[in-house]
């Protein structure tokens, strides 16, 4: 058996999987996340662990397997989460998350700066998301906790080191910090230099299949697993989103609908270039990359129009009810950008809209035009790539847009692609416990192990008629952000 633990945004999700690739226990436990400022989104890294250690116990003890058999575990987690650690290796200040954005005007300062070179050495633009802009914040606000800093880590390597006491971090998660030189996979001497941050704080880089240390003796005692467990070092929550759905080769491309929505491809080609209009990171596979267009709000547009006008009714419940509407809500067109939106638009300010209210549209028509407006944000993702001339022809859908058949229909029509959506789907988690499969060597590669693990289960394909009835709505749905821009800037 394997373990997947997946540190997510609001919770821990544990998974143990077996040779097959079956499911055979799975258990999550929820943390909080602080937001003192608006703004400002920060985690006691201390939850992550105290929550790990008890998630683990319970799928152990529930599980009935002998722990002796839980040959390894690996990681998945929330990307780009600066988590400062003194000489003692004790935590210096709450995690500042990926989805704080106070960091605009050190991100202002990175472009000055840096201008191309930012993109040539890490292949992606200084978004407030990202790493290198909370340490810069840090140094700014802060500076005496950036010299107590004897090494910075992102969310799931701090938790590796609590498991392990060895502190590493993969590429995958690497890339998102900005500090990166992504295709020589290195840290970028030139940028610490540039903003004056020690490089000493930068950890030891490895792959995310490589064997990093095996359960210290209190955690064993604590958890129930053996001291053996081989503990493999795993990856940024997307790039193991990616290993779980198979997306492993050229021309596959997977689109998750969770909280946010991602667009993601797999590339070969390191000198592929997007014009920094996608994220451009390593991938979990050796020597390989992913591509991303990223929409803030898409699950979250979901669950707030529920939250707000639909308390007492069940997601599902709400979903079906969509289909007593039509094709483009009946004339009512949605852009999801309750949070901001990061592509195409990187821009935290602007906010969503209803355009195109009429006397007679009802909740079904509203619940419809949310599904369809974040199908379109991540829809203006899919252009770039086209664009650029990828070709997308298959898309695996993933998360709470692979839940309902309509919303896949309208991937599908929408994207002009064939959809799938897989069996027993279990998102990243998934991919971390294939990580430590392949890490014991029960397969060669990443690949060998989806061929057994991953599972398709149905196919949606685009109906013409749908497509050019889409194409109309999704040009109407590209004019709202230039005509509405001014509101909220
Ligand atoms: C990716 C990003 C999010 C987080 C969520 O750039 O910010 O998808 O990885 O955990």
């Amino acid at each position: 058996y394997v373990i997947g633990i997946d540190l997510g945004t609001s919770s821990v999700k544990v998974l143990l999987v077996d040779q097959e690739g079956t499911v055979k226990g799975e258990v999550s436990k929820d943390y909080p996340l602080v937001h003192q400022q608006p703004g400002y989104s920060e985690q006691n890294p201390e939850e992550w662990v105290e929550k790990t250690i008890a998630a683990l116990k319970q799928l152990v003890s529930s599980s009935g397997v002998d722990p002796v058999n839980i040959e390894g575990l690996s990681f998945s987690g929330q990307m780009h989460g600066l988590v400062l650690l003194d000489k003692n290796n004790s935590v210096i200040r709450n995690a500042i998350l990926w989805n704080d954005t106070r960091t605009t005007s050190q991100c202002k300062k990175i472009d000055q700066q840096l201008g191309g070179k930012l993109l040539d050495i890490t292949k992606n633009p200084a978004l407030e998301g990202f790493t290198l802009p909370k340490i810069m914040w840090v140094k700014e606000n802060e500076p005496e906790n950036l010299e107590k800093a004897s090494v910075f880590l992102l969310p799931k390597d701090y938790l590796r080191y609590r498991l392990t006491g060895a502190i590493h971090m993969d590429y995958s998660d690497a890339a998102g910090t900005l500090l990166l030189d992504v295709v020589n996979k290195s840290w970028s001497a030139d940028i610490l230099r540039t903003f004056e941050i020690p490089s000493h704080i930068c950890p030891p880089l490895v792959e995310t299949e490589d064997f990093v240390g095996t359960i210290l003796p209190e955690i064993a005692r604590a958890t129930g697993l053996s001291r053996k467990t081989k503990v493999f070092a795993g990856g940024a929550d997307n790039a193991c989103g990616a290993i779980g759905a198979g997306i492993l080769s050229e021309g596959t491309a997977l689109c998750s609908i969770g909280t946010s929505g991602v667009f993601l491809s797999y590339e070969k080609d390191r000198t592929k270039n997007y014009g920094g209009k996608v994220h451009f990171f390593n991938h979990g596979e050796k020597d390989a990359y992913y591509t991303m267009g990223v929409t803030l709000a898409a699950g979250y547009s979901l669950s707030w129009f529920k939250e707000t006008f639909a308390k007492d009714q069940s997601f599902t419940s709400l979903l079906e009810d969509a289909a007593h509407s039509t094709i483009g809500a009946n004339g009512l067109l949605f852009t999801p950008f309750l949070v901001g939106e990061r592509t195409p638009y990187a821009d935290a300010k602007i906010r969503g809209t209803f355009t195109g209210i009429d006397g007679s549209h009802n909740k079904s028509d509203f619940t419809r035009a949310v599904m369809e407006g974040i199908v379109f944000s991540i829809n203006e993702s899919v252009e770039i790539f086209r664009n650029y001339g990828k070709t997308i022809d298959t898309v695996i859908s993933i998360g709470g847009g692979a839940k309902s058949e309509l919303w896949l229909q309208i991937q599908a029509d929408v994207f002009k692609t064939r959809v799938i959506k897989l069996q027993n789907e279990q998102g990243p988690g998934m991919g971390a416990a294939m990580i430590a499969a392949v890490g014991l060597g029960w397969f060669r590669s990443l690949k060998e192990c989806a061929e057994k693990f991953i599972k398709m289960d149905k196919v949606y394909e685009p109906i013409p008629e749908n497509v050019e009835r889409y194409n109309k709505y999704f040009r109407a749905y590209k004019d709202i952000y230039p005509h509405t821009v001014a509101i909220n800037h």
